[in-house]
């Protein structure tokens, strides 16, 4: 008999297919009724993979008195109450380093298409404009200063990009690397100072909130730009736009935001603005690699073996 997982939410369709032929998988986003589907089988699951969208709160894990493992699809483990699941000795499991490379491409890509234009000068090729004059001039990255808020796998990641690109780096978290010479600032404030172009790389959750703040990107300046790949809780979006929309920062690129699938509308005029539907992690190879930890880690857990990824 295979082992029952509770599946929150749905995940890679050849992610799918591996759970499917090695689990039992109670798909909970699909019941119609929530409750009586947890109450039916959730005395017996041992094992749940969760989501970003989808995650895994404090209520779900109550309903669930046996669960001892949720395998997170994703690094960030923000939707999945981390503090309850270790009140109850319940593991989470994420995946990290699989992602990290691409996550990385994803942030020099924005910087580089937001300081550059390249959406909006595609858009002025695209719409004919091209023979009534050239595209306006732009800034350059070259020389300038990243700072990158969060030192850890992504952040480290982009740095060793942008060196290639003539970027200085700074760099702000809660701790001083002590293997990094680059210059760091424990305040999101100095760092922005101190810095041309910001690029968010830590973690979601409440620590982060809503460290991007107005001070910060008021710091960051006019000719300032804002890349985030991180989590949309990270920046004051609010802040974000009005400082957009009042010529406060220079512009922004954007990957995450506070309410997916939905951005604000008022960023969507802008040409000093690009936007993505959050795809840092979102190639073929590396949902595969995201998706084979999600299933490992449930095959070590129900072999009794060591579980490959835990986070907590
Ligand atoms: C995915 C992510 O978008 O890993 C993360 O934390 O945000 C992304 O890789 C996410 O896991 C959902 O598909």
């Amino acid at each position: 008999m295979k082992p029952e997982v509770l599946l929150m939410g749905p995940m890679y369709p050849p992610t799918m297919e591996s759970l499917e032929q090695a689990f039992t998988l109670h798909k909970l986003w699909q019941a119609t009724d929530r409750d009586a589907m947890l109450a039916s089988v959730g005395e017996r699951l041992s094992a749940a993979a969760s989501t970003a969208f989808r995650g895994m709160d404090a209520a779900t894990m109550a309903k669930l008195p046996k669960l001892k493992l949720v395998s997170h699809f994703g690094v960030g483990v923000d939707s999945v109450d981390v503090a309850a699941a270790s009140a109850r000795g319940i593991t989470v499991t994420n995946t990290p380093d699989v992602l990290t490379e691409d996550v990385a491409d994803l942030a020099i890509g924005l910087l580089l298409a937001t300081v550059r234009r390249i959406c909006a000068g595609d858009r002025y090729v695209r719409a004919g404009k091209w023979p009534q004059g050239a595209f306006p001039l732009t800034d350059t990255i070259q020389g300038k200063t990243l700072g990158i808020v969060g030192m850890g796998r992504i952040g480290r990641a982009i740095a060793r990009r942008a060196l290639a690109f003539n970027l200085k780096i700074a760099y702000q978290g809660p701790n001083r690397k002590t293997d990094l010479a680059w210059p760091y600032f424990a305040d999101p404030v100095a760092l922005a100072r101190e810095a041309d172009f910001l690029v968010a790389a830590c973690p979601g959750g409440e620590a982060t909130r809503a460290l991007v703040s107005r001070a910060v990107l008021d710091a960051l300046g006019p000719q300032g730009v804002f890349v985030n790949i991180a989590r949309g809780s990270v920046a004051d979006e609010t802040a974000l736009v009005a400082a957009l929309q009042e010529g406060r920062l220079g512009g922004a690129g954007l990957d995450v935001f506070a309410d997916e699938p939905r951005a604000p509308q008022a960023l969507f005029s802008m040409d000093n603005v690009v936007l993505q539907p959050h795809v840092a992690s979102a190639t073929h190879p590396t949902r595969r690699a995201m998706g084979q930890l999600v299933v490992d880690n449930l095959l070590a857990f129900f072999a009794g073996k060591p579980l490959l990824t835990p986070y907590n």
